[in-house]
């Protein structure tokens, strides 16, 4: 939540922040704002609304300077108002001060510094944090060796509760910043004869590939084409200095509309990606580079427990179900926001896994640090390398779909959903699953890119339907088992985007209660596969029928359905149970996405939303 960049270099930095914001404006987009140094004072433009609108509507791009700062800002304190945009400048002057992340502590700091003649023009935590700084620093000693600058900025960062990504300037400190992070991710990226900050390697990959990604408790400090890096503490920290591999046309639309079609579109590439080199060799198994756990602990596990937010918590529930069937290991799923509260009874051998697209969501990182605090193993399943979640676990599997920018998740959902399959093989591997069975499994899990590709050409038909199926308030999912997950993730992709309320059920669960729901007006999205379920998902489907429901039934090819019980029908392929739930979900995505775009939706960045939640 909130993106944050900052540059020191020889170019204007107004126009190369700016140009930042913009990658960055997926994870926050209430307000934006950029201040840059120049001749010992601060110049600042911020407004409510999109990184164009502060483009067209201040002169933000003509600031003059080539150090400075840019937000853009998903709100928490303080309402969405020109005041409240950051950054934030100390009411002596001296300081401009971007910040992702809550202050806890804000209020006493507040009302202390209100005594000692500070002022404040927003009702931001932000400003408060900014004024600490001035504070300390007007008492902080002139001193050869120490910055004052920077130590004004440490003394005050001890004394703050909360989180933050921080990135602060000083009016009399020409081309210096100082960043520093706990909680929220800030990355350093060391260019050529520049340094850049930023919470997403996206805003830095088109100036350069080098980057450090900070750690909770550091502190940068950044002059100069020099950095420096230490810890609250002033401990000193030596930086590593890893290698981005995305690349500018990987965080780029293309020829695409909107970068959640072109993620859609996506998903065949990105599978094989995920799948390249993770299969032995005699193509039985699957195999992980990253696990840091031996196989022989791994065959003493009695319990998996997993933990996730949204898309990622229903990636869980496949995995779940996908793990209990052919691995035959006990699987609990649990919100991540729910589980450091709950303090659940935990059995010895319990492993934890965590998903998370963006390894920053505060919640599923909580959590991670709960499970470990206990003395489990937390493995992690991430996209985003060098993300806070995949430092923090003990080993992991990242899953190499490249940046994911539309605020609703779709290629990163559904590498989630092959990641869980291979588990599910890996460990069935290791148990009870033959030989044979694990040549299938691979086959079917190899075959997953071209199935997609055949059920992304349903595009032009789910167009259609969607045309007639925006008008509607309300609409169900409902699926059974492994498509009782993707009927959650169905409703909650198109309510996120579209802004119709949708709800996912069991398919049997619905005549307990969501069929009060059923009428002409509320339409029904039914997954029905071939197979066991077969007859029972027909028959829920006769009774939202009965109610004069309509009906639009994602069914798998060669299966036929009673004469006129269906309005539309999209026919997905045939395929093994493992690679089901990734394939059924391409036409609950195509569809939610030609709903919001019918309706005129902001689909990649959908209100209230941002990419990313970084705070709890
Ligand atoms: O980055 P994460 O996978 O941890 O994000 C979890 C959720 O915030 C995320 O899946 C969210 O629900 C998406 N907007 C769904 O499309």
């Amino acid at each position: 939540m909130c993106g944050i960049v900052g540059y020191i270099g020889k170019q204007k930095a107004s126009a190369i922040i700016l140009e930042g914001l913009k990658r960055l404006e997926y994870r926050g987009y209430d307000s934006a704002g950029v201040s840059t140094q120049h001749e010992g004072r601060f110049e600042l433009a911020k407004k409510i609304g999109r990184v164009d609108g502060l483009i067209k509507g201040t002169p933000a791009l003509k600031l003059p300077g080539t150090t400075g700062i840019g937000h853009t800002r998903w709100a928490t304190h303080g309402g969405v108002t020109d005041a409240n945009a950051h950054p934030h400048i100390s009411s002596d002057q001296k300081f401009a001060l971007i910040h992702n992340g809550v202050i806890e502590n804000y209020s006493s700091i507040k009302k202390f510094l209100l005594t000692k003649g500070y002022t404040f023009q927003s009702e931001t935590d932000t400003e408060v944090l900014c004024n600490l700084i001035a504070y300390h620093y007007q008492k902080e000693p002139v001193s050869a060796e120490a910055s004052r600058f920077l130590e004004a900025v440490r003394k005050t960062l001890r004394h703050v509760e909360g989180t933050y990504g921080i990135a602060v300037m000083c009016a009399d400190c020409p081309a210096e910043i100082v960043a520093a992070r706990k909680g929220s991710p800030l990355i350093l990226g060391v260019g050529d004869g520049e340094l850049m900050l930023a919470s997403d390697v996206s805003a830095l990959i088109s100036r350069t590939q080098n980057v450090v990604y900070l750690k909770d408790g550091e502190i940068v400090h950044m002059t100069g084409r020099n950095f420096t890096i230490t810890t609250l503490e002033a401990e000193d920290v030596s930086p590593v200095i890893d290698k981005v591999t995305w690349s500018v046309a990987d965080a780029e639309l293309g020829s695409h509309a909107h970068f959640m079609e072109k993620e859609i579109f996506e998903q065949p590439v990105a599978l094989e990606n995920t799948m390249r080199g993770r299969f032995s060799e005699d193509g039985s198994t699957a195999q992980f580079g990253g696990l840091n756990i031996s196989p022989v602990d791994f065959r003493q596990i009695d319990r998996i427990n997993f933990l996730a937010c949204g898309s990622a918590w229903h990636a869980c529930l496949v995995a779940e179900q996908l793990i209990e069937r052919f691995a035959r290991v006990p699987v609990e799923v649990d919100y991540a926001s729910e589980f450091r509260y709950r303090n659940i009874p935990l059995s010895r051998n319990t492993l934890f896994f965590v998903i998370s697209q963006s390894g920053e969501t505060i919640d599923t990182l909580a959590a991670m640090r709960e499970a470990k605090r206990k003395g489990y193993k937390v493995l992690a399943l991430c996209n985003v390398v060098g993300s806070t979640i995949a430092r923090e676990a003990d080993g992991g599997v990242y899953q190499h779909v490249g940046p994911e920018i539309g605020v609703a998740s779709t290629k990163a959902f559904t590498s989630q959903l092959l990641i869980g399959a291979m588990l599910a093989l890996y460990i069935g591997r290791m148990r009870d699953m033959s030989f044979s069975g694990g040549v299938a499994y691979v086959n079917a899990l190899k075959g997953a890119p071209d199935l997609v590709r055949e059920t992304l050409k349903l595009a032009p038909q789910l167009k259609d339907i969607a045309q007639r199926y925006a008008k509607y308030h309300d609409m169900l999912f409902l699926g059974r088992l492994a498509l009782f997950p993707i009927a959650l993730e169905g409703a909650l992709k198109l309510k996120e985007i579209s802004y119709i309320h949708a709800e996912g059920y069991p398919a049997a669960e619905m005549k307990h209660g969501p069929i009060a729901l059923i009428s002409e007006q509320c339409p029904s999205v039914f997954f029905v596969p071939s197979g066991e379920m077969f007859n029972k998902v027909v028959s829920s489907m006769q009774e939202i029928k009965a109610r004069k429901g309509k009906i639009i039934a994602i069914v798998t090819a060669g299966c036929e359905l009673p004469p006129d019980l269906a309005d539309d029908v999209v026919r997905i392929p045939e395929c093994h149970e493992a690679v089901q739930p990734i394939v059924a979900t391409v036409p609950v995505q195509l569809l939610s996405y030609y709903i919001a775009v019918a309706l005129g939706r902001d689909v990649d960045k959908p209100r209230n939303l941002a990419k990313s939640v970084t705070v709890e």
